[in-house]
């Protein structure tokens, strides 16, 4: 039999509905404009300027080198589990219980973790409420699960209230995400609140999700007692995510993990299992160690980076205090009478990369810069945007 023989196939009719419904467009126009910049100050990156810690790249090293290569458990290596397990006891009284209480997985980065949560807890209709402004994976979770993601404005101060959060609750509501320090606007909730929003999820059967990627790089003034606040000191129904890509400048290898509910983590690892298998083996024999590297000097540094921006827009415009993280989400006066794009387009025009609101929101009336940058290219590029602001 002879079929028609075509140049190439017709790809546009193969590509599901579900990816062509991901739109990307917001944050390449960005990185295209970026691409025709010379020399461009860039605070745009959203990751830490240090280089990985020489102790975690001799681990890594090491673990090929012992040809330590093969899959891992699914549910991660022992060393790692048993590192993750200790710190989580030291800091917030969890241990592993896997008859009736707590486990914990490995995961392939933080995104690993919400994308393997978000498939475990959603059928079609099924609602997620996450916080607007968001990271921009969140909204995306909808179009990979086939759920709803429902947006909580938290517009002007950046606070995901309880209060706020109820208001959205349906009957298909499962899961709330909570991203404390937050991306993109770096702010901290308190225990308080926190403690309000846990109260909240237990009286309507909702898991709260806490994305802690940014727990290690929380700020003096937001640390409580010196602790870092999470809903998971007031419970144990609450899904811990967090990674180590932020904290040890080691994006790229791919690490986070799960600790929960022991039902929820066995129903994760059965779609690891036949999906991503496990993370990176040697990441995560390097991550076992990864606890004992003190990286307090830097979450000062940023600090006082946090400070320079602070200091800089004091009296220029409005910014919510980053309380950790190394972004801030400043608004563009109104008296300009521009949206955030157009702002960022002026800002461009000055050699100053920043991301408008909209990629991480409905509104565009902020943007997102970065300190995660050298001291003295963010004071060239707190000139530039102070100036633009100040012109008009
Ligand atoms: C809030 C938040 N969650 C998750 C991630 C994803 O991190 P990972 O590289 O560990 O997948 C990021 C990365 O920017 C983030 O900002």
């Amino acid at each position: 039999m002879h079929h028609a023989l075509h140049d190439r196939l017709d790809l546009d009719k193969l590509i599901s509905h579900r990816a062509k419904s991901i739109d990307a467009s917001g944050i390449r126009k960005v990185f295209d404009l970026a691409a025709k910049m010379k020399d461009p100050i860039n605070l745009s990156i959203g990751q830490p300027d240090f280089p990985v810690p020489d102790a975690l790249k001799a681990a890594a090293i090491k673990a090929i080198q012992e040809n330590k290569n093969a899959y891992t458990p699914t549910q991660g290596c022992p060393e790692l589990l048993a590192a993750i397990w200790k710190r989580l006891g030291s800091e917030i009284g969890w241990t592993q219980d896997t008859e009736h209480g707590l486990s914990a997985i490995v995961t392939s980065g933080t995104s690993g973790a919400l994308v393997l949560a978000m498939m475990c807890l959603l059928d079609a209709g099924d609602e997620a409420i996450i916080p607007d402004p968001y990271f921009v994976m969140y909204p995306q979770l909808g179009a990979l699960t086939g759920g709803t993601m429902v947006l909580c404005d938290t517009y002007p101060d950046f606070r995901m209230t309880a209060a706020r959060i109820e208001k959205l609750i349906t009957p298909r509501t499962k899961a709330v995400i909570v991203n404390s320090p937050g991306n993109p606007t770096s702010v901290v909730l308190s225990s308080r609140e926190l403690q309000d929003i846990v109260d909240l999820c237990a009286a309507r059967n909702i898991l709260l999700i806490s994305d802690e990627i940014y727990d290690e790089f929380t700020f003096s003034e937001s640390r409580e007692g010196g602790r870092f606040p999470t809903p998971a000191r007031f419970t144990k129904d609450c899904l811990l995510i967090r990674g180590f890509g932020k904290t040890y400048g080691c994006t790229g290898w791919r690490l986070g993990f799960v600790a929960g509910p022991h039902e929820i983590v066995q129903a994760i690892a059965r779609l690891q299992q036949y999906s991503y298998v496990c993370a990176p083996s040697m990441a995560q024999y390097a991550a076992a160690h990864a606890y004992e590297i003190d990286m307090q000097p830097w979450v000062d540094r940023f600090e006082a980076r946090r400070d320079m921006v602070m200091a800089a827009f004091d009296g220029v415009t409005e910014v919510a205090l980053p309380g950790g993280a190394f972004y801030a989400f400043v608004k563009v006066p109104e008296r300009l009478g521009l949206t955030a794009s157009q702002f960022v387009e002026k800002a461009i025009a000055r050699g100053v990369l920043v991301i408008p609101g909209k990629v991480f929101s409905k509104h565009d009336s902020h943007f997102r810069m970065s300190f995660a940058v050298k001291e003295e290219t963010l004071a060239r590029g707190l000139a530039e945007l102070t100036a633009i602001m100040r012109e008009a």
